[in-house]
C-alpha cells in the first residue's frame, strides 16, 4: 500500500494491521518522552485547503512523535490566493522533499488527483463529501477498544449522511470488519445511490437506537447546503437529535460516538455530549495513535 485514500482499497489484513499497529504505538503517549527515531529524517506535509482542528493537529502530532519534519500548509495565507493550482502547489512541496503528503480539500476526489503528481504517499485527510478514511479507522480503533470487537457489532450512523465523507468511510471499514451498518437520516439527507452502499438505511431513529451496540451522530453540513433539506432545526433535533432520553432507551453498554465538530443541542444534547458513555475526546486522542500508524506503515519503508 503506497497511499491511503480510501477505506474500500483496505482488506480485512491490512485494516486489523492497522489496528493493531495504533494499538502497538498508543503506548508511545503514556510514556514521559513521548518520541520515537522512527520516521527521522522523512518529511510530511499537512496541505490542508479547508478548516480542521481535530485532523490537522493529530497529524502534525503524530507525525512528530515519529520524528518526522513537518511542513504546516494552509491554503489561506498561501499562493493559492494568486491564483496557484493544487497540482503546482503539490509539485512546489515536493521539490523541497516532501514523503508524505496529508491532504483535505473541499474537492471530492482531490486526493487521488494529488496521488497522480507526486513521488510520495497520499494520506487523505477529507476530501470533499468523499472520504474521511483516518477519521473511519480511529472509529473502528475506538469501537474495538471500547467494545473489544468489530465483528457482528451493530453501529448506527444517524445524520447528515447526504453531505458525510465519515460516513462512507465507516461504511466501506466497518463492513470489510465485519459489523452491520444502519443509516438513520430524513431521505432527503441521503445520498440517491445509498441503495449501493453495504448497509441498511431507516428514517427511524427511535426503532433503532434499542438495536445498536454504537451509534455515531453526525454534524449537519449548514456549510456544504445550498438549499433547505429539513423545515426546522427544532423538528430536525426532535426527530434525529440524542438527548438524555433517547440515550436511556439505548442497551446499558452501547456507546454513544462523534467524530466532531458537534453542535450541542442540533445532534446531541449536553447532557449525551458530557455523557461517559460518549467518546468524542477518546476519539480524538485515538486519533493521534491511529495516525502514528498509518505514517510509520506508509513512509518507514518497512
Ligand atoms: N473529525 C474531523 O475531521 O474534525 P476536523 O474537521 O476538526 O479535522
Amino acid at each position: 500500500m503506497r497511499h491511503l485514500l480510501s477505506t474500500g482499497d483496505l482488506s480485512r489484513d491490512e485494516a486489523t494491521l492497522i489496528l493493531d499497529t495504533a494499538a502497538e504505538l498508543a503506548q508511545v503517549g503514556d510514556r514521559s518522552v513521548k518520541k520515537l527515531p522512527t520516521l527521522r529524517g522523512r518529511t510530511v506535509v499537512n496541505l490542508f485547503y479547508e478548516d480542521s482542528t481535530r485532523t490537522r493537529t493529530s497529524f502534525e502530532l503524530a507525525a512528530k512523535r515519529l520524528s518526522a519534519d513537518v511542513i504546516n500548509f494552509s491554503a489561506k495565507g498561501s499562493s493559492v490566493s494568486k491564483g496557484e493550482s493544487l497540482k503546482d502547489t503539490a509539485l512546489t512541496l515536493q521539490a523541497m522533499g516532501a514523503d508524505g503528503v496529508v491532504i483535505r480539500h473541499s474537492a471530492s476526489g482531490a486526493a487521488h488527483r494529488l496521488a497522480n503528481w507526486v513521488d510520495g504517499s497520499v494520506l487523505n485527510a477529507g476530501d470533499g463529501t468523499h472520504e474521511h478514511p483516518t477519521q473511519a479507522l480511529l472509529d473502528a480503533f475506538t469501537m474495538r477498544s471500547r467494545l473489544g470487537r468489530l465483528d457482528g457489532l451493530r453501529v448506527a450512523v444517524v445524520g447528515d449522511i447526504l453531505h458525510s465523507r465519515v460516513a462512507r468511510s465507516n461504511v466501506l471499514l466497518l463492513t470489510t470488519l465485519g459489523a452491520h451498518v444502519t443509516l438513520v437520516a430524513p431521505p432527503t439527507l441521503l445520498p440517491v445511490s445509498v441503495h449501493t452502499w453495504t448497509c441498511e438505511v431507516s428514517y427511524d431513529l427511535d426503532a433503532v437506537l434499542p438495536k445498536s451496540d454504537v451509534v455515531m451522530m453526525l454534524r449537519v453540513q449548514a456549510e456544504r447546503m445550498h438549499e433547505s433539506f429539513f423545515p426546522t432545526t427544532r423538528e430536525y433535533s426532535r426527530n434525529y437529535g440524542l438527548d438524555g432520553e433517547r440515550l436511556s432507551r439505548m442497551p446499558e453498554d452501547a456507546i454513544v460516538m462523534h467524530p466532531g465538530p458537534m453542535v450541542r443541542g442540533m445532534e446531541i444534547s449536553a447532557e449525551v455530549a458530557d455523557s461517559p458513555r460518549c467518546t468524542v475526546t477518546e476519539q480524538v486522542a485515538n486519533g493521534v495513535s491511529l495516525r502514528m500508524a498509518v505514517l510509520y506503515l506508509l513512509l518507514s519503508g518497512s
